[in-house]
């Protein structure tokens, strides 16, 4: 098991059914049916974990291996490169080129010619630049990619291996994403942002329906009675909510969905709290680099308000005992994958924490490890016992 280490634990007082449709359906079948005809995909692994369930004292738990997905290691390879075939998509219907070009044709050559001079950038702390450099390789148009000062450099020579220019800027990620719209806005490039916000929402959107199909994937997989809680980390929050929307589409009753941060960069937490999507400031020093954002992203904040039964803050140290019990278990984890484990882990063994989300022995959990070792030398640095 792991250390018992204090963490926040909020119940969200206004969990119900969201208001608003954030991810239409159409949308997803779309981006299922695209995604899964791309070279080289397959549904990742569900994990079952008796040992573990056992030990923490729970009927089931359930882990979303999410560390092959088309070899970048993280589910994040769902979300830009789809937001990008779709950009492109509908860029060349604009421009008159191609009517409906989806990522099979983008991806076969035909049009490079017209693709080829048109620009995406993003900000990123890892996994989504990662994305969205590779597909626009896939596709066949250029790419920036902002890092702000901290991102590793292991995670910038994974993102440059795919041909993008990386642009490092000083501040934390939320600035990195001011300078991606900022050098966007000037030079005409296409921002391909996992984060939303008023007046941008068309990509994100899409970035999301990719993510969906990672929670569509573990329903299918899912043997036995449904679960009963779902424990996933959130950044800005978009995995959350399109796992979220996923579960109140697939499972009757939805399970409960707890939403875990870090402690140094919980803005999903404070935007429950104060009622209104609220912004943490600061260096957002946590070692959970993918999660360490400081905005809520607007339409996973229109899901979440709502559609998230519970928010936890938990510490570094709990994600680093997490990556080392999954490591002895030959399951490889990065920092922010494991925030979902450390969070169930850590209420688990809390007996008023446990009591609040109604967890015990019956409960059946699922679980998303977002990602594998996207920093290798990061990751045997951390999981290398003292
Ligand atoms: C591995 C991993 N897990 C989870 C997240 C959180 O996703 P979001 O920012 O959509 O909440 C990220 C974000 O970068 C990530 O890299």
């Amino acid at each position: 098991m792991i250390q018992p280490l204090p963490f926040s634990l909020l119940i969200n007082p206004v969990a119900g059914t969201p208001g608003v449709v954030v991810l239409p359906v159409a949308g997803f079948r779309r981006a299922k049916a695209e995604i899964t005809g791309w070279e080289g995909y397959a549904p990742t692994p569900l994990r079952d974990l008796p040992d573990l369930a056992r030990s923490a004292g729970l009927g089931t738990l359930r882990l979303k291996d999410e560390a092959t997905r088309f070899g970048l290691g993280s589910f994040k390879a769902l979300g830009g490169a789809y937001a990008v075939a779709n950009l492109l998509t509908a860029d060349l219907a604009r421009l008159g080129v191609a009517r409906a070009a989806g990522s099979a044709q983008l991806s076969d050559g035909s049009l490079t010619h017209a693709t080829r001079d048109i620009v995406v950038t993003c900000a990123t702390d890892g996994n989504h630049g990662r994305s969205v450099a590779w597909g626009a390789r896939r596709f066949h148009c250029r790419c920036v990619i902002f890092v702000h000062e901290t991102v590793s450099q292991g995670r910038v020579d994974a993102i440059a291996h795919y041909s993008a220019e990386i642009r490092r800027v000083p501040g934390n990620y939320d600035d990195a994403v001011r300078a991606a719209a900022a050098a966007a806005h000037e030079n005409g490039w296409f921002v391909v942002s996992d984060t939303s916000w008023p007046g941008y929402t068309e990509t994100p959107r899409d970035v999301m329906q990719g993510y969906r199909l990672m929670a569509d994937e573990a329903a299918d997989q899912w043997i036995g009675p449904p679960p009963t809680h779902v424990f996933i980390q959130g950044g800005v929050g978009g995995a959350a909510a399109a796992v979220s929307i996923q579960m109140r589409a697939r499972f009757n009753p939805a399970p409960l969905l707890v939403v875990v941060e870090p402690d140094r960069a919980a803005c999903l937490l404070a935007s429950a709290r104060a009622g209104t999507p609220t912004t943490v400031p600061g260096d957002l020093d946590t070692l959970m680099a993918g999660l360490a954002c400081g905005e809520p992203s607007l339409l996973a904040w229109q899901e979440l308000e709502r559609g998230a039964d519970a928010f936890m803050a938990i510490p570094d140290q709990s994600a680093v005992d997490c990556m080392r019990l999954l490591a002895r278990a030959g399951i490889e984890a990065g920092e922010s994958g494991v925030a979902g484990l450390a969070g169930c882990l850590l209420a688990a063994a809390s007996p008023s924490a446990a009591s609040l989300l109604g967890i015990n022995q019956t409960s059946r959990v699922l679980l998303f490890s977002t990602e594998g070792a996207t920093d290798p030398v990061l990751y045997r640095q951390l999981v290398a016992e003292d």
